[in-house]
């Protein structure tokens, strides 16, 4: 039997447990909120799409009674505020980073072993608070952006190449922010061949350039953060780690010497499977590139530190 906890109800966690269902990642997933009745409502609509949609998952909706959330396997924090057009993601941290010291300890309470996944934004910086708040481990906490802004990349480059966006490959690393994350250029390939064959530098840079504002962009046009992708991203880590498919993701991690960093939390591409993260890879970057991991660092690490200055840590 497996458990997942999506914590808070809103557009990302009530899309997040509605992939985990409709993918049957999980035998059960608990959806909590701390709005009086917001969660269950997700997870009964959910529930009456189960015939429809024919899968076997069980959605269970609560309000604030964490003791519900209790074996979970993986716990997927999405709570918090979500942006709104114009603000940066580092602009949440105020709000945000309360909120999920509370619900990451609150959730630790019932489910000592579980692995984390941190969605709520500034995501880098709120991992790391997650992390250390917890004292926990660090193959147990989880930023998920790197999958999120991967899948935009991948979005954007089949839309270059008016391909699959399947048949392209390609990640970002670095922090989940409109100018902190890195699409790899020198990795992005079209069915194993380099995208260079197909684009121009132009046409590449275009697609690094829309790859790194797809959140705002998308902000831009709802009115507030994006849920469809940053649902499913958070979904495809938990399904990595129930399924143990060492998958290699980018995702937020806390780094100890790789890439020359320590005492952060930012984006790399990692092997995840039943232990959460389980091997950080580390890869060969091109001058420029290790330019830009330098100036994303010291970018993540200015938002980490208003961590102190609240006194969350
Ligand atoms: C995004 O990029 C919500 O941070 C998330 O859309």
């Amino acid at each position: 039997m497996s458990k997942v906890t999506v914590v808070g109800a809103g557009n990302v966690g009530a899309t997040c447990a509605n992939v985990l269902a409709v993918n049957e990642v999980a035998n059960e997933v608990c959806l909590i909120d701390i709005k009086e009745g917001l969660a269950e409502g997700k997870a009964m609509d959910i529930m009456q799409t189960a015939q429809l949609m024919g899968f076997d998952t069980v959605v269970n909706g609560v309000t604030n009674d964490y003791s519900q959330t209790a074996g979970s396997d993986v716990v997927i924090i999405t709570s918090g505020l979500p942006r709104k057009p114009g603000m940066t993601r580092e602009e949440l941290i105020g709000v945000n980073a309360g909120i999920v010291k509370n619900v990451a300890s609150s959730t630790l309470k019932y489910s000592p072993d579980a692995i984390l996944i941190v969605v709520s934004n500034p995501m880098d910086t709120m991992a790391y608070l997650a992390l250390h708040s917890l004292g926990l481990p660090r193959n147990r906490v989880i930023g998920m952006g790197g999958a999120l802004d991967s899948a935009r990349l991948k979005y954007f480059l089949s839309q270059a190449l008016h391909c699959n966006a399947n048949d392209v490959d390609g990640f970002v690393i670095g922090g989940h922010g409109d100018t902190t994350m890195i699409p790899l250029t020198s990795y992005v390939t079209y069915k194993g061949i380099p995208v260079s064959e197909f684009l121009t530098k132009e046409e590449l840079e275009q697609v690094v350039k829309s790859t790194m504002v797809g959140g705002a962009t998308l902000t831009g046009l709802l009115g507030t953060s994006a849920w469809m992708a940053p649902g499913a991203a958070a979904s495809s880590v938990a399904e990595a780690i129930i399924k143990d498919q060492k998958k290699m993701i980018p995702c937020s991690a806390a780094l100890e010497g790789e890439y020359g960093m320590h005492d952060i939390t930012i984006g790399v591409p990692c092997i995840i499977g039943r232990n959460g993260i389980e091997r950080i890879v580390e890869i060969h970057l091109a001058p420029e590139e290790a330019q830009k991991l330098k100036d994303s660092e010291a970018a993540v690490r200015k938002t980490t530190a208003v961590l102190k200055e609240l006194n969350v840590l």
